[in-house]
Order: structure tokens, then sequence, then C-alpha cells
């Protein structure tokens, strides 16, 4: 059963402009208990699904993804904003609100035969984790699934993915 983890996210009234209510994973972080839940329940869905490489977006995405990659003992693999990966890499842009961003994987992080889970805390407009996806098919690694603590329903994220096939789990909503 998924632990009920709605509590320790915090909602920001007007961060990081007016009209937006953020949703904060801090107090989750910041409580024990409820952060060990949160891996310990990751940790049952995914242990026996043949996963080789848990692939973490740059930044709050790694504080999941580290930990889980750890706990189920497999390689863990960063995502990371332009520029901070110093190999050979793969990119992939994407769109944000107002203009782009993009992501990059190390060249040879990842081969044919992985099998990967991409990590994430939050599904919003699906950009981030689409841009992630597009990278783990250059690498040809095969997509397990794509992992949230949270999904914000509100936000095109959820269609985007579910018209995209895309298999994704999510352990809260908004
Ligand atoms: C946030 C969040 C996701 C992404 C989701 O990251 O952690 O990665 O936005 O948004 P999307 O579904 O609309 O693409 P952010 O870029 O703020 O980076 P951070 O984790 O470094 O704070
Ligand atoms: N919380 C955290 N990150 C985000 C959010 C949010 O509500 N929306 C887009 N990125």
């Amino acid at each position: 059963m998924k632990p009920v983890i709605t509590q320790h996210i915090r909602a920001i009234h007007d961060y990081p402009k007016a009209g937006i209510v953020f949703r904060d994973i801090t107090p989750l972080l910041a409580d024990g208990p409820a952060f060990q839940q949160t891996i310990d329940h990751l940790v049952e869905r995914y242990r026996e699904a043949g996963i080789t490489k848990v692939v973490g977006i740059e930044a709050r995405g790694f504080i999941f993804a580290t930990a889980l990659a750890y706990a189920l003992g497999i390689g863990f693999v960063p995502l990371r904003k332009p520029g901070k990966l110093p190999g050979k890499t793969l990119q992939q842009k994407y769109q944000l609100e107002y203009g782009d961003d993009a992501l990059e994987l190390h060249a040879d992080a990842l081969t044919a035969t992985d099998k990967v889970l991409i990590i994430d805390d939050l599904l919003a407009t699906g950009g981030t984790v689409l841009a992630g996806v597009a990278l783990v098919e250059q690498a040809a690694a095969q997509l397990h699934e794509c992992a949230f603590i949270i999904t914000l329903n509100d936000l095109p994220g959820v269609q985007r993915l579910n018209d995209a096939a895309i298999p994704y789990y999510t352990l809260c909503e908004f």
C-alpha cells in the first residue's frame, strides 16, 4: 500500500510567482520515518523489477533516486542541467514556460542492456521527464518506468505521459 505522505508536503502560496501553489517536499525530507517509508515503498515496488540503473533528475530527483539506488544496491545515473557533467554528453532540450532548458546524460552512462527507472520529485508540465525519457532512448537503454513523489493533476504532464504511453508511478497527487 502507498504510504500517505500528503501531510508532509507543504503548500507555499505565490511561489515562485503570484498565483502558483508550490508543493514543497522539504518537510517530507526532514521527517525521518516519513522519508524512510517513502523510500521503503519504492524499494518494495522495484526490488524484483530487474532494474539495472536508477536515473535521477537534477536536483530534487537526486535526493530520492540516490536513496533508492543505494537501498536496491544498484547504480545511480544523474541527468544534469547543461555544462555540469564533465565527460562527453548526450543532450535533450525541452521547453519551459518562458524559453528553453536542457538535460544532459553522460554518453557512456547507460548501455542497451540497461533497464532504467527514472525518478523525479514532481511531475508538472512533463517537459523535464520527457527530456529524460528521450535521453534514455538516445542511449538505447530500456525504460522500465518513471516514478514521482508528486504529480500535479491540473498541469499537462500526466496527459502527456499517457499520450506517449510512458509508464509512470506516483506516490501522491494534487
Ligand atoms: C522541478 C521539479 C521537476 C520539474 C517538473 O525542477 O523538480 O524536475 O520542475 O516540472 P515539469 O514537469 O514542468 O518539467 P526544477 O527545474 O525546478 O529544478 P530543481 O529540482 O533543481 O529545483
Ligand atoms: N513544486 C515543486 N516544483 C515544481 C512545482 C511545485 O509545485 N511546480 C513545478 N515545479
